[in-house]
Parts: structure tokens; sequence; C-alpha cells
């Protein structure tokens, strides 16, 4: 077989493996497999440029160049529904839908509403050709390229099935509660800011300007819409079964009903149901499910007449706002928090909620007194949706965010970019400076038993502590009282914080608080250099060859290394005696089977633990790095190594090293 046609044999394979993989969840090949014939296409694009298809399989893992998003216009508008939020609402709706069609028998299709953003993709002849996000419902921005590298939508429709030449297909992209969960718990860990529900996660991946940044955040999306001229049914069930025929993912909970009893049935389920789905549903949408009959219905001026949306009630509460208090963070941010008369929401007492940063805070436009909505955001967080301004008194203050810091009078700086106001005052600012301690000693820190916030908090306020190295030199008699009460607590404190000189260089790296420096990041920079010494003098490239670690946190680490203060806190701890050196970590050694050699481990291993590997790596003189780039010496690949770090490093030619091979080669058992 010629190469050219193997690469359109290849491509088709794939795009059905992708298709059973995501869409239907029922794989039939391993991911090994799957992986040698991505190569393989790989291999034979790479001799044939002129092959080059942006809606080819090995185009899904995108790409770090910055893109700009140009403006398009729609060629169907898109609408929006207008909402009901009771059952009256949606009966009005059935009795307008009913005489509108001078009473004759009508169906309505009951589907899910999605709490995503809604894409509207072009297809000519079963190719993707374009993928706008609503916009302002007549233009909206190009995203395709974004849209490719999201697994589940077709970028190539089997020619065998008989869709229409040109059609458009409308959908929900959402990210997934999985995806959502995951995303957020590493935002933490680097101190970013986290999203607030799936939703707004889903729209900032969407808009990224780096297409490799959304192949990456497990986006899903599910069809509801199509539209063009020849269409195979004037049903809308049929069309979208059709759609799914096709090979997009469409709802599984979609049904044609054809009384008003039904939909409420319907409705009543998926309100109990819709916590055991995969992603977010605000509610239901009702269409009347004939498209003959929806043409006659037409539209007002914004919304058909032949759909409506029902959302389902958030769980809702309302309660007297008594003020609101200004934290400040470790790192300077300063969030308000909302405090409120006490009230039952969705099984918990709420008191506090956290408005978040000033242009949140601002957009409520909150008076003193005023009685808020609380809802429970995605579920899990409460939060303040609005005030009731019936019931706002006629005298009601306004409440401001600040401008000065509320613990030491310093005026609050925002810097671009970013949402949160910071007190820029880390020297002498009260919490920050109990926070950075309290940071030094946590669990997974330096791990000061026996020492709290509370006595943080008392040893600050009696000058006994003015950092986090004052604490090496506490003394007994200073924390006892003086008739030598609370002698055995004081004697245990002293104990425990001389302990802690001795926990491992990645604790104490974590624990000096740098800036997005989390746990994981803290681990990995002290296995790769070794010791605080080593980190101190490290490039800028050389933290990026780091696993987990970006432009930001590199920028950060080296910041953090020229402040002057921090150099003296250091020295401080050094001279307390505070561990800076990794224990068993071994210099590269020139003569060590892997010296020279760049690592990057990828996968799940079944013979020795990831972190056993990179020690190996290390002691017998290789490095590991998190990405591969054409420096890369090989990849040590696991078990379900992800599809895209494997097409990168077949792209690059980079060697794939299977674990068994690995241990062959470096004579470890
Ligand atoms: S149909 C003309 N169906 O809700 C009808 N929309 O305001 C077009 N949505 O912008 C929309 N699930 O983002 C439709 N099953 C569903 C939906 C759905 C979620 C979103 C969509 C739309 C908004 C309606």
């Amino acid at each position: 077989m010629q190469e050219v046609d193997r690469i359109l044999q290849l491509r088709e394979e794939l795009h059905r493996h992708n298709y059973r993989y995501y869409v239907l969840n029922a794989p039939v090949i391993g991911d090994q497999e799957f992986d040698t014939l991505m190569h393989e296409l790989q291999m034979l694009e790479s001799r044939h440029p002129e092959m080059f298809d942006p809606n080819s399989p090995s185009q899904r893992v995108g790409s770090d160049l910055s893109q700009e998003f140009r403006q398009v216009e729609h060629k169907y508008p898109m609408l929006s529904l207008s909402n009901t939020y009771n059952r009256d609402d949606v009966k009005d709706f059935y009795v307008r839908v009913s005489d509108g069609l001078g009473n004759e028998p009508f169906d309505i299709c009951c589907e899910l509403k999605y709490d995503g953003l809604s894409i509207s993709i072009i297809y000519e002849h079963g190719a993707l050709v374009r993928a706008v996000t609503r916009g302002d419902g007549v233009q909206g921005d190009d995203v395709t390229t974004n849209v490719r590298t999201i697994r589940s939508i077709p970028l190539k429709l089997d020619g065998d099935k008989s869709y229409p030449a040109n059609f458009e297909v409308r959908g929900e992209v959402l990210m997934p509660w999985a995806s959502f969960e995951k995303l957020n718990t590493q935002r933490r860990e680097r101190e970013e800011q986290l999203f607030a529900n799936p939703r707004n996660a889903a729209s900032g991946t969407l808009k990224s300007k780096n297409s490799a940044v959304v192949a990456e955040r497990g986006l899903d999306a599910y069809f509801y819409y199509l539209l063009g001229e020849d269409l195979p049914s004037d049903s809308h069930y049929d069309n979208i079964l059709s759609l799914n025929q096709w090979g997009f993912k469409t709802s599984e909970a979609m049904r044609c009903v054809s009384s008003l009893e039904e939909i409420y049935e319907f409705i009543d389920y998926w309100d109990r149901q819709r916590s055991t789905l995969p992603v977010a549903t605000d509610g239901i949408v009702l269409k009347v499910n004939s498209l003959s009959q929806q043409a006659r219905l037409g539209m007002t001026a914004k919304n058909p007449r032949w759909a409506i949306a029902y959302k389902f009630q958030a769980e809702r509460a309302c309660t007297r706002l008594n003020n609101i208090a200004f934290q400040v963070g470790r790192t300077g941010a300063v969030t308000p928090v909302a405090e409120m008369e006490p009230v039952l929401l969705a099984g918990t007492i709420v008191r506090r909620a956290s408005l978040h940063n000033a242009d949140i805070m601002n957009s409520l436009h909150l008076h003193r007194g005023d009685y808020v909505y609380v809802e429970k955001a995605g579920e899990i967080i409460p939060q303040i949706v609005g005030a009731d301004e019936t019931r706002r008194n006629a005298g009601g203050e306004p409440i401001p965010f600040i401008s000065l810091c509320p613990e030491c009078g310093t005026p609050l700086v925002r810097y671009e970019g970013e949402a949160a106001s910071y007190c820029p005052n880390d020297v002498s600012c009260p919490p920050q400076i109990k926070g950075k301690i309290e940071h030094f000693i946590s669990r997974d820190a330096m791990n000061i038993e026996f020492l709290g916030p509370e006595t943080v908090d008392e040893y600050f306020n009696r000058n006994l502590i003015h950092d986090a190295a004052d604490l090496y030199s506490l003394q007994v008699g200073q924390l006892c009282g003086a008739d030598g009460s609370k002698l055995k607590s004081a004697r245990k404190i002293v104990e425990s914080i001389q302990k802690s000189r001795s926990v491992s260089f990645d604790r104490s790296l974590y624990a000096l608080g740098i800036r997005f420096v989390g746990k994981v990041v803290a681990k990995s920079l002290a296995r790769h250099f070794g010791s605080l010494d080593a980190l101190q003098r490290a490039a800028r490239e050389e933290l990026l060859e780091v696993e987990g670690v970006g432009e930001i946190i590199a920028q950060s680490v080296i910041s953090y290394f020229h402040d002057e203060r921090n150099l003296m806190l250091i020295g401080k701890l050094e001279m307390a005696g505070v561990n800076f050196i990794m224990e068993n970590h071994i210099e590269g050694s020139a003569d060590g089977v892997l010296s020279g050699k760049s690592i990057v481990i990828s996968g799940v291993f079944t013979r020795h633990s990831r972190e056993e590997y990179k020690d190996i790596i290390e002691s017998l003189g290789g490095r590991n790095l998190s990405s591969i780039s054409s420096k890369t010496s090989f990849v040590l690949a696991g078990e379900n190594m992800g599809p895209s770090k494997l097409q990168k490093a077949r792209s690059l030619g980079i060697p794939v090293v299977s674990e068994n091979e690995f241990l062959a080669m470096t004579d470890i058992s």
C-alpha cells in the first residue's frame, strides 16, 4: 500500500477508536495499540507534509502557539431560551404551544439543560470546518483550533453514514466534575485562583489562547440541535438520534412525550437524579418536536416560541447581612467575607460566605443590614447571589471595598491581570507574618506539633517571635507561666520545634512559603536540586526543566531569592540548624549509567513506584524532566501513558522505553 493511502487509512481507524473511547466509552483496542497506530501515522505524516490535515487525529494535542480569536458571524443566529422556574410557567408554555398550533396534537422533546457554554460547529462533507462560540448570538469567537482538541467531538465523520453535505450542529462544551476537581486541586496547590464552577472553568479553558492547555483539561461536549437545509427528519428527536449515529455525543436522557404529566415526571426524575451525572446541569429544556410545527410557532424578538428552559431550584436561603469582614492572608491577598445571621442551607448552617474579590463584591451592591440570598454554588460552597432590595433599610449604607489594609493601614494594590487586591506590606503586616509562621509550622511543612495558630498569635503578640526562625530560640522559661504553670506543654513545644530541624528538604523548602511552590512542586525541586544552595543558584532555564515548573513558578522562585529579607530568614534558619539538604541525594554521578541523560517519566508502573524511578534515575546520574522536548534522551513509559505525551515523543523522534527495558538497561531488578 502507498504511504499516502496508509495515512488515510490510519486516520480513519484512529478516528474510529477515538469515537469508541471518548463517545461510546467502549474501546476495542488497548492504549498501547492505539499509540502504535498513532506513532505510525505521525511518522508517515512527517514524511508527507503535503498531506497535512487539521482534522487528522494527530492534531488533537493542540499547540503552544498563542492564537487570537477571529470574530465570525453565525449563519443562523444563536438564540437563547426563555427561562421558567415553576410548574405553572411550564403549563403556560404548554397551553401557548397548543393554542399556537390550533389545538392539533404535538410532541414535546424533554432534554437536560447542560450548564457549560454553547458552541456551534459547521461540517462540510463530513469534516469539521469551523467552531464558533455563542458571543452575542449574532457573531462569536472562532475557537476551531481549541475545539479540535476535545476528543469526543468528531473531526471527520464516518464516510459510510448518510449525513447532509453541509450542516451546523450546536451543543454545550462542558468540563466534567472529575476534570474540574482535578484542575482546581492543581490550582490550589499552586495558589492560583480557583474556578468557581465547571461552567467558568470550561469557558476559561475554551477561550485559552494556548490550545495545548485545552487539550489537557479534559473538556467534553454534548450536542442538542441540528441545523441545515436538508435534515434527515422533521422530528427533532430523530435528528438528534441521527447526530448520535454520525458520531456525536448526545444525551441519553432525551424523551419524547405528549402530555404535561409526562413533562412533570421528567422534571421530577432529573431533579433528583442529576447529581449522579458526570457533568453539571441546571435545568431541563422542552422543545416542540416537529420542525414544521416549530416553524409555524416561530419566535419572539429573542427566543423561539417552540422551546423553553425550566431551571432547577438551586438550594437557596435568605438571611441578614451583618457585616463584611476583610481578611488578609499570608500572601497579603485581601478577601471580603460576608458575615450573616446563621441560616440553614442544604443541611448545614451557614454564617459566612466569601465574596471572593472587589469585582465580585461590588457587583452585588450590598448594604449593611440587607437581606441576602445565599446559594450553594456547584452544590458545595455557599455563595451570596444577591440582595432583596425591597427589604432594604432606607438609611442602610452601601458597603464599599476597602482601600487600606485593615490590619496595617497600607494602601492596597492590584496587580495587572489579577482579580485579588493585596496588602504589599509583607514586612510588618501582622496577619502576613503570622500566616507565614503558621504555614511554616503546618503538618505538611515543618510539622511542629503542639504549636497552632493560637500559640503563634500569642507569641507574636508577646513579641517573642517576629519570623519563623525566631521559633528556634524560644526557651521553656519564656513559654511557661512565671509560677511554672504550663511547664509540661512548654517543654513539649520547645522539643517539637527543635525536632523539626531535621525534616526532609522538600518539607523545609515548602515551609518557606515561596509563592506557587506547593507540596508537589517543592518535592520536585528538592529532588532535582538536592539542596537549597543549588536551588538558589539555578537559572530560569534549569528551573523550567523541573516537573510541574512553568514560567510563573520559575519567576517566583527567582524573585524569592532576590529578596534580601528572604535571604536573611534563610540565613537565620540555617544558623538554627534547619536542614536544607536532600538526604541520599547523589549529585548526577558522572560515571552513572544514565549520566548526562534527560528522562521524562510518564504512566503507571508495576515493579517500582514512580517516585522510586525518579530516585533511581538520579542515583544513576540522570535527570528527571517534566516535559518532552527535543533535548529529552528518552521517555520511561509505564501503562496508560498520556496520549498527548506519547504523540509528542513520537513526533520529536524521542525513544519510548518500557518499564522492563529500563530495568534491563540499568541492571536493576
Ligand atoms: S437548545 C433555540 N438544548 O441553554 C434553542 N440549549 O438559553 C437553542 N443549553 O444557549 C438551544 N442545554 O447554551 C438547548 N438541551 C439543550 C441545552 C441548551 C443547555 C444552553 C445553551 C443555550 C442556553 C439557552
